[in-house]
């Protein structure tokens, strides 16, 4: 219905299109009604009780409770309304689904960098199946950038530095080709920092999938750096190690040195690579050192790959343990 109030919005392409473009509506519609009531009662008022004569002096009129009641309440109402509607299509954004695809994403000046699960790397282009749930684990390598997809109607600012992944959703609805772009300034050529989402029909992707990535999924890299890197000398499988073993940690409870108990996610996962010191498993000595600056923000997320297919197998790897299972599944599917 949108389409035809309008004309200008880009295409709905996403689940949460619609839903945006709705309160959008909304609140244009409120906006233009109170500017059009307003401003035509202000202009006939000017007219009608304009001054007559030089003497004329206006009639005292006392307060109205009616009146004062009416225009306190129903704009509280329409403004509480605002704030319900906008509350819950937020939620629907940035509450990250737990049964959704991976994808890496890495913004660097001046491009978009992609690494899907079975090892496909892109730059410029995504390639993703329509109808099922996206969900994209970003991070920076420079300054920061905004992932932004005008059709899905979804923005997400990707900061640098050794904080937590930025992650966002969607679920493309319509096969087709999407603008890209990034929404904020990064440097001479931001506005060259584009490019093209890829929605594909379930049998062209897989077909797509099976093109390409000869050199292993995205965990085997992670495997490969995990050896490279000398990870695998303490983190022994065995957990003989002197550092944590972390076959079927991921989605876990970790306990601490201080006492605290933390989940083993993706975000754990990154601060104990670049910032390992910080929380200290109970049991093990702070002898790790920081990966920072050692690490590219594209190999740290393959050894979060190959951490998380380290989960265990069955269900029970906790609410981020389904998307490992599910690209592990996907990958096995292609065999
Ligand atoms: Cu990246 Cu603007």
């Amino acid at each position: 219905m949108m389409a035809v109030w309008m004309p200008f919005m880009p295409e709905q392409a996403s689940t949460i299109a619609e839903h945006v473009d709705n309160l959008y509506a909304f609140l244009i519609g409120i906006t233009i009604f109170f500017t059009v009531t307003i401003s035509t009662c202000l202009i006939y008022f000017f007219v009608k009780y304009r001054r007559r004569s030089e003497h004329q002096i206006p009639k005292p009129i006392a307060g109205s409770l009616k009146l004062e009641l009416l225009w306190t309440i129903i704009p509280f109402l329409i403004a509480m309304g605002m704030f319900v509607w906008g509350a819950s299509v937020y939620f629907e954004q940035y509450r990250i689904p737990l049964n959704a695809s991976d994808i890496y994403v890495v913004g660097k000046q001046w491009m978009w960098k992609f690494q899907h699960p079975e090892g496909q790397r892109e730059i410029n282009e995504l390639h993703i199946p329509v109808g099922k749930r996206i969900r994209l684990t970003m991070a920076s390598e420079d300054v920061i950038h905004s992932f932004f997809v005008p059709a899905f109607r979804i923005k997400q600012d990707v900061v640098p530095g050794p904080n937590e992944y930025n992650q966002m959703w969607f679920e493309a609805t319509k096969p087709g080709e999407y603008h890209l772009f990034c929404a904020e300034y990064c440097g001479t050529n931001h506005a060259a920092m584009i490019g093209t989402v890829y929605v594909m029909e379930p049998k062209a992707y897989a077909d797509w999938l099976n093109g390409g990535a000869q050199d292993g999924t995205l965990s085997q890299k992670g495997e490969k750096l995990f050896t490279d890197l000398g990870c695998a000398s303490c983190h022994l499988a065995d957990g003989t190690g002197r550092g944590p073993k972390l076959v079927g940690l991921y989605g876990k409870q970790q306990q601490l040195t201080t006492g605290e108990a933390v989940t083993v996610d993706d975000n754990y996962i990154r601060a104990s690579i670049l910032n390992p010191s910080a929380q200290i498993v109970a049991g093990y000595q702070p002898i790790m050192p920081s990966f920072q600056g050692q690490i590219s923000e594209e190999q740290l997320m393959q050894v979060l790959a190959y951490v998380k297919s380290l989960a265990p197998a069955e269900s029970g790897a906790g609410e981020q343990g389904a998307p490992a299972k599910d690209s592990s599944a996907r990958q096995a599917s292609r065999k």
